[in-house]
């Protein structure tokens, strides 16, 4: 009890010895990654139906199974709701960002949503 080895000046060295060895290697300079690819990179949706159903729906659709947010197909909530619901997010509900769903396929989704 309390016979204690100088173990930590040990532990302390040799990581800093491997550090300065693969400096030394040039072996930092090849672990720099690649840019990640960023999903929907070059990516178009083809409607909101198919934004809804790949996206939406996984929290908002009853049968889904995963549903854990409120009813919101062809409740006619304004569109403008919706876009704003979606990038902004509300407590639980996530928020997407334009390189997630583009305004564009945006749009298409809040009238689709919408059901008007
Ligand atoms: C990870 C689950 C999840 C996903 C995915 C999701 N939502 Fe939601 N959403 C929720 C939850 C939970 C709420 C309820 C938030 C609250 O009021 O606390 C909600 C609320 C909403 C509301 C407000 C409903 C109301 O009655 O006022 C709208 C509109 C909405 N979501 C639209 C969407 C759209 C459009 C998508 C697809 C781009 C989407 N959500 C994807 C979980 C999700």
């Amino acid at each position: 009890m309390g016979n204690k080895t100088p173990c930590s000046v040990v532990s302390g060295f040799i990581p800093a010895l491997i550090i300065t060895a693969a400096i030394t290697a040039g072996t930092v300079h090849n672990v720099v990654a690649a840019p990640p690819v960023v999903p929907g990179d070059g990516f178009k949706w083809k409607d909101g139906a198919e934004v809804y159903g790949k996206v939406c729906g996984y929290c908002h659709e009853p049968h889904a199974g995963t549903q854990v947010g409120p009813k919101i197909r062809g409740r006619e909530l304004p569109p403008a709701y919706i876009r704003a619901i979606v990038r902004n997010g509300n407590r639980a509900m996530p928020s997407f960002r334009a390189s997630e769903i583009d305004d564009a396929s945006l749009a298409k989704l809040a009238e689709y949503v919408s059901g008007k």
